[in-house]
């Protein structure tokens, strides 16, 4: 089977009230932990990949890893450029083979989100390549990038930029944020939801997409803490708020953190317990492991989509 794109996978989430995992990929590891999670679930998925990934792994190596998941599972897979920060990046995985691309442009006026958008979004169809775009902005750290606070979408927007850019998905800020640190200890995790219903109302069958949203697990931080990690107290998205939202008009739901703070905490332990050990086969296979299972625990706690594949 080859790549699907997300429009389908999509569709059937909306009708269906659920929504489809995209999770970071930069290993073969988590590769592996992941398209076996959804494989065992009988899940649709999509691996996503920054442009930090990229980097990391070099996109020929990423693409073989998903092409071998592909054929190890036989599942429907969709791969996606994760905050495409503009036309080239964007040309540059659709020309490679990505079946999904973001185009980022959250951060520019109005008018040239637009415009930027439109462009990939031309592009992209003419190689029936599918096109998530955003409106508003997400708190927190994403690759070297920083911001502060969010800057909510504006239902007023959203008709005028879907209509006039052509895509396939919006992304949209309603208060989950990039990283760890989503609230200060103490706060109250909170969510825009009347944001998101009035987007939906506006946007009818158009499927919305939620980033940001790493639960941030209290156990998972205290165990990087015992085995000697020095994480400040970190508060993420409850995951039956995130439940909420795929039963609505999400679609795709962008979880990163997670599976770093389970495969950190994983290898922590690891090597706390086996000091001697210095064989990477044998600190990576429990950290595949635990990627494993925190995908389950989000197809089962969050998204919904066990058996939906
Ligand atoms: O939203 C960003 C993702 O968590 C990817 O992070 O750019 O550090 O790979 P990265
Ligand atoms: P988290 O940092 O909450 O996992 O968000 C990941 C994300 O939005 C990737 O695009
Ligand atoms: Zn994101």
């Amino acid at each position: 089977m080859p790549l699907v794109t997300s429009k389908e996978m999509f569709e059937k989430a909306y009708a269906g009230g659920y929504a489809i995992g995209a999770f970071n990929v930069n290993n073969m590891e988590i590769v592996q932990g992941i398209t076996e999670a959804a494989k065992e679930e009988n899940a649709p998925i999509i691996l996503q990949v920054s442009a930090g990934a990229r980097k990391y792994a070099k996109h020929v190596y990423l693409m073989k890893l998903v092409d071998a998941a592909i054929e190890d599972t036989g599942l429907p897979i969709c791969l996606h450029l994760d905050h495409g920060a503009d036309f080239e990046v964007c040309k540059s995985c659709i020309d490679g083979g990505f079946t999904s691309v973001m185009i980022d442009g959250s951060s520019h006026p109005f008018a040239e989100n637009i415009e930027v958008t439109k462009k990939v979004v031309e592009y992209a169809h003419e190689r029936g390549v599918c096109v998530e775009g955003e409106l508003g902005q997400l708190a927190g750290v994403e690759d070297d990038v920083k911001v502060e606070s969010h800057s909510y979408t504006d239902p007023d927007q959203v008709q005028e930029f879907v209509e006039r850019t052509g895509v396939d998905s919006l992304a949209i800020a309603i208060g989950t944020s990039h990283g760890a640190y989503k609230f200060k200890p103490g706060q109250t995790p909170l969510l825009r939801f009347d944001i998101l219903d009035e987007v939906s109302r506006r946007l009818p069958g158009f499927p919305i997409v939620l980033h940001g949203a790493s639960s941030v697990i209290p156990e998972l931080v205290a165990k990087i803490n015992r085995y000697g990690g020095a994480m400040p107290d970190a508060i993420g998205i409850p995951e039956d708020m995130l439940r909420q939202a795929a039963k609505s008009a999400v679609c795709k739901i962008n979880i990163d953190s997670d599976l770093r703070l389970a495969m950190t905490a994983s290898i922590r332990e690891h090597m706390a317990l086996h000091p001697g050990d210095f064989d990477p086969r044998q600190y990576l296979s429990p950290a595949r492991g635990a990627i494993k299972d925190m995908v389950k625990r989000k197809i089962a706690n969050v998204l919904g989509c066990s058996g939906k594949a």
